[in-house]
């Protein structure tokens, strides 16, 4: 078979370990060739192609981003997009994609299955927010990146005994803030599932000035205060109708500083979270995953994405993987809940 690979949406730390995990078990083991499309479902619709041998993946299992490039183009918002995509394949000789992507890429993937493409789904996002698979490669290294900046802003807040309020991404899933926070020691964590009462927070932040430590606040980008209305950096939609998050950080430093009377600094992590390296659980997932999705698509059990179950990589159908976001448990807020103000 000639397979075309595409990466969509934001990129993370763990794109290029599938790729090489893809080609070099596809190439080796079952004497495929591939095709690379560049820049997520924009390759495709514009035939944007690039060769992807075992030469083009040597190197690449460390390097974060991605070779193919991304983007977060919606075929199903462009006139004729499927059916300019379906022309570029039968142009390219391409019999099947194997897409790597998070909600939106995979929804596409799910509604091109429904329209006859043959193609196989991998999870990826640093927000590990979708469903169907236990974790998604990239969160991480995100939350690796995160507790580290924590780490180095307690000894700072401490000496000048102020707030430090750090913004992690989280559009709609509080996951990264939750680990990371936990990780890290934060002493209050606000994440998108759950509003937050400014009063209790700045509650937390004086009870911890209290005891002569200074305070770590971890913020959801995503996370909004009660009866108030989102923080929006901009009204900007992108192709799947989201919009560009960021801004909740400094409106609370600002808030918790006229609260408490202490001075308060915000830090927005932003696409640090999704730059470098992966971790060494990322790299070791992303190729296990990799590796299933060449073994699917070999069988030809397309409409399937691959996923992380307990400790086993396992295929569902991308239908149900996509129906609806893996948002924190409140359980699992509450257990973070122990640690709050003290
Ligand atoms: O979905 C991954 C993610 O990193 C989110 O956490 C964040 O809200 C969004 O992408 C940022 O997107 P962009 O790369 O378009 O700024």
């Amino acid at each position: 078979m000639r397979i075309g690979v595409l990466t969509g949406g934001g990129d993370c730390p763990g794109l290029n370990a599938v790729i090489r995990a893809v080609v070099r078990k596809g190439v080796a083991s079952y004497g495929h060739e591939f095709v690379g499309f560049r820049d997520g479902w924009k390759g495709p619709l514009e035939g944007l192609s690039r060769p992807l041998g075992i030469a083009e993946v040597r190197g690449i299992l460390p390097r974060g981003g991605t070779i193919l490039g991304s983007s977060r183009t919606n075929p199903f918002k462009i006139e004729n997009g499927v059916e300019r995509i379906k022309d570029n394949l039968a142009e390219q000789g391409v019999d099947a994609l194997i897409a790597i992507g998070g909600e939106d890429t995979l929804g596409v993937a799910t509604k091109l299955h429904e329209l006859d493409v043959k193609v196989i789904g991998v999870p990826k996002t640093i927000d590990n927010d979708l469903g169907a698979t236990d974790y998604t490669f990239g969160f991480d290294t995100a939350v690796n990146i995160a507790m580290e900046a924590i780490d180095r802003l307690h000894t700072t807040a401490e000496s000048h005994h102020r707030t430090l309020v750090v913004e992690v991404m989280g559009r709609h899933a509080g996951w990264i803030a939750l680990h990371a926070g936990l990780a890290g020691g934060a002493n209050v964590i606000l994440l998108p599932e759950r509003q937050f009462d400014v009063e209790q927070v700045a509650g937390y932040v004086e009870k911890r000035f209290q005891h002569q430590y200074a305070p770590i606040v971890v913020v959801a980008e995503g996370a909004q205060p009660l009866d108030g209305q989102m923080v929006l950096h901009n009204q900007e939609l992108d192709a799947f109708g989201h919009v560009r998050l960021g801004g909740i950080g400094q409106w609370l430093a600002e808030q918790l500083e006229a609260k408490t009377g202490k001075e308060a600094r915000t830090v927005v992590l932003g696409h640090i979270q999704r730059g470098g390296t992966p971790t060494a659980f990322d790299r070791v997932l992303a190729t296990r995953l990799g590796l299933q999705a060449i073994d699917a698509a070999h069988e030809g059990d397309w409409g399937k994405m691959v996923a992380m179950q307990s400790t086993d990589i396992v295929r569902v159908p991308l239908a149900e993987a996509t129906r609806e976001l893996k948002t924190v448990p409140l359980e699992r807020y509450e257990e973070a809940e122990v640690f709050f103000g003290s």
